[in-house]
């Protein structure tokens, strides 16, 4: 087998992706086929080795899809390389009706999933609580499907190169922040990356 025979190249990996949106309706089944593609892309190079990715700190867009995503058009392919980060509180926020793919070709990103309990007691409040903790290293790749709560600590480390993959330009969407204290939440719209 030749080396070209097993690269995975970007081209194949966003073709890849577009036919994981025609081949899948529900977003569980999309981010979870899109997450396999992006541990294979990893493993054959990507992202730094697309004409796409730059030098030195930054955020690159890869690829943006005018057609395909959900809940409507069109999915977006992020690239960043981050610094190591200063200690920062946690950010737990959603993505609203989208869902989004998070992988770490090289260094680490803390993930923290956090969710609503409800107590027996109809006239208490839920409480807002860690659910899930994951540390990602060199080719992890997780994601969170449309509601989920996360935040994300970037490595205070180590340089880290992230892809995030949201199944829509997150500017055209409303999603929450949340007080990690209180689990209150204030509606907000924003594409930024890297957190959130
Ligand atoms: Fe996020």
């Amino acid at each position: 087998m030749t080396t070209e025979a097993a690269t995975y190249t970007e081209q194949e990996f966003i073709a890849d992706a577009r036919e994981a949106f025609t081949a899948n309706r529900d977003p569980m089944h999309q981010a979870h086929a899109v997450a396999g593609l992006l541990r294979r892309a990893f493993a054959s190079g990507w992202p730094e080795n697309s004409p796409k990715f730059g030098d030195g700190d930054g955020t690159f867009e890869v690829y943006r899809d005018a057609e395909l995503g959900h809940p409507g058009p069109g999915f977006v392919v992020l690239a960043y390389r981050q610094p190591p980060q200063q200690i920062k509180r946690p950010a737990p926020h959603d993505h609203g009706v989208c869902w989004v793919v998070y992988g770490v070709k090289s260094g680490s990103n803390a993930q923290t999933r956090y969710a609503y309990r409800y107590s027996g007691d109809r006239s208490e409040l839920p409480s807002f609580e860690k659910t899930q903790e994951i540390l990602q290293r060199d080719g992890d790749v997780d994601y969170f499907l449309p509601g989920e709560i996360h935040s994300v600590q970037g490595s205070t480390e180590e340089e880290t190169i992230y892809v995030r993959i949201t199944s829509m330009d997150l500017n055209d969407v409303q999603r929450h922040r949340y007080d990690v204290e209180s689990g209150r939440s204030a509606v907000f719209s924003s594409a930024t990356t890297v957190n959130p």
